[in-house]
């Protein structure tokens, strides 16, 4: 995330290399991105986009392909000319992991594309690729030198990798070494497209701009805090990935831990990436690391059957193509995590996410401590309004405090109120994919929106428990909820049983 002084820094010159060309993540997000940087005037003056084919293929079919996404999953409408001055940097060429000669070939016609396109030798290498080719084409890309930097003033090389980063803290490790075998650190972008959402750099911003909060945000003054992401969408087309996955794994030590992060972060001394990072690093390591009974008591698991969503009428997760019938894959998870350091001793943190709920709702709420004694006669503090401040990440988009105020009228009666604040009635911006930033940041060599090694694996580390303890259970203690509902029931009652409740979302 630039500094506003270098907000309109044009990249260096450079070759964006995209392995998984033809696939669904570059015609949805990596294209339709690099478009939008286009029309913005952001991308560099002498730059080239390679398609990784495996086989064969002709730039001139690549570009009609892309073109075609480009039309369908644009986030604004689609100009001619910036379409083509985009589409002429398009080269096909061949290399397949699976053939490792492939990538000597590739070396020999990158660097004569660059030397045409004049970049420099600058590289950047997307894997929007299935994760089990990421560590192939790394070594491979190793093995042939195209990622290696000779120091300072050389041209750079950089390794962009997609989610999910590994499927547990054992696996995230291998890829972390391999990785750190062929490039150092710095070379590497991890992606976790929360970090791309506008709303959710905005949690930087909203703590760390504003000295009135700072001071509240901590156990003295924060009774706990409740992250949602609750998804009306169901498992659709991706019964094989998610079935191997679940609710969990696919949300919770990514979207769910930046979102824990940011907000439990101290304060970093610099806004730099190494700084930003390491604050976030050291929060996720803070977090207690439970036994698997702990686990079991501070969680809740359930899987979704048919309901209704809408006007739709969805099918039991189990009947899902390529789901297995008996299966015990969770698509709700709710934890109770706690932070052991001085700030959020004792603040519980409850975070829930599903698929097929009733509403689609991201956001963050801060619960305040109570009000110690009501003065008021008649009103008891139990029935004073909570004190929350929401952070609304999507669909809507925005902060909320909620506090009591007075009812007009001649004698004293409370009632909660709303204070709002919506992107949208201050700020108008462009449609957009929410990617533009990151690959804009990977192409500045900017690093502080992207996981780094250490908080990948914290992240893995703080759920593994949970993730064990549910594999040995299985299907036992696993909940049901109507697709279309608001989740299990049973994930009210982990909050009841220390006196709280989950806020409605919305
Ligand atoms: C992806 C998950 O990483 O995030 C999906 O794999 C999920 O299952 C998606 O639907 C949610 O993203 P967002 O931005 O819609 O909250």
């Amino acid at each position: 995330m630039a500094n506003g002084s270098f907000a309109y820094k044009k990249p260096d010159a450079c070759a964006f290399v995209i392995f998984g060309v033809t696939g669904d993540l570059t015609h949805r997000l990596v294209l339709p991105s690099l478009y939008n940087l286009a029309a913005s005037n952001l991308l560099p003056d002498r730059f080239c986009i390679v398609g990784i084919t495996r086989k064969e293929a002709s730039s001139e079919k690549l570009r009609e392909d892309l073109l075609k996404g480009l039309r369908r999953y644009a986030t604004r409408p689609v100009e001619d000319e910036v379409a083509k001055r985009l589409l002429q940097c398009v080269t096909a060429i061949e290399a397949d992991p699976r053939e490792p000669e492939s990538f000597d070939q590739l070396k020999m016609r990158l660097e004569k594309l660059e030397a045409n396109r004049e970049t420099g030798g600058n590289r950047l290498f997307y894997l929007a690729t299935p994760p089990s080719a990421f560590a192939p084409i790394a070594q491979q890309l190793g093995r042939v030198g195209l990622l290696q930097e000779d120091g300072d003033g050389s041209p750079w090389r950089r390794l962009v990798v997609e989610k999910p980063f590994g499927t547990d803290l054992a696996s995230a490790k291998v890829l972390n070494d391999k990785l750190l075998k062929i490039l150092n650190e710095h070379q590497i972008y991890r992606i976790d497209h929360y970090l791309g959402k506008e709303t959710v750099q905005n949690i930087l911003v909203l703590r760390f701009a504003n000295g009135m909060l700072e001071p509240i945000w901590n156990r003295h003054h924060i009774d706990h805090v409740q992250i949602t992401v609750h998804e009306k969408l169901s498992v659709g087309t991706r019964g094989s990935f998610y079935d191997a996955t679940g609710a969990l794994r696919d949300m919770v030590p990514n979207h769910l831990f930046q979102l824990l992060s940011l907000v439990g972060m101290e304060p970093p001394a610099r806004f730099d990436a190494h700084t930003v990072r390491s604050e976030k690093a050291e929060v996720l390591a803070a977090i207690q690391i439970q036994s698997e009974d702990e686990a079991l008591r501070n969680s809740v698991r359930g899987q979704y059957t048919a309901g209704r969503i809408g006007d739709t009428d969805l099918p039991d997760y189990r009947s899902t193509e390529d789901v297995r019938p008996d299966s015990a894959t969770e698509t709700y998870a709710a934890l109770k995590l706690t932070i052991d350091n001085w700030r959020w001793a004792g603040v519980p943190f409850y975070l829930r996410t599903g698929k097929a709920l009733d509403q689609k709702r991201t956001e963050v709420a801060i619960k305040f401590r109570q009000a110690p004694f009501a003065m008021f006669t008649c009103t008891p503090v139990e029935s004073l309004a909570e004190n929350y401040l929401v952070i609304a990440i999507e669909p809507t988009q925005g902060i909320t405090l909620q506090f009591n105020t007075k009812v007009p009228g001649p004698t004293i009666r409370t009632e909660g109120v709303q204070m709002k604040f919506n992107y949208k009635d201050y700020f108008k911006a462009e449609p957009a994919t929410g990617y533009e930033t990151l690959i804009y940041d990977c192409m500045i060599g900017d690093n502080m929106l992207f996981q780094r090694a250490d908080s990948v694996e914290a992240g893995w580390k703080a759920v593994q428990p949970f993730i064990d303890a549910w594999k040995k259970a299985g299907r036992e203690g696993l909940q049901t909820y109507a697709a279309g509902s608001e989740g299990p029931e049973a994930a009210a009652e982990l909050l009841i049983r220390d006196g709280r409740s989950w806020r409605k979302p919305g």
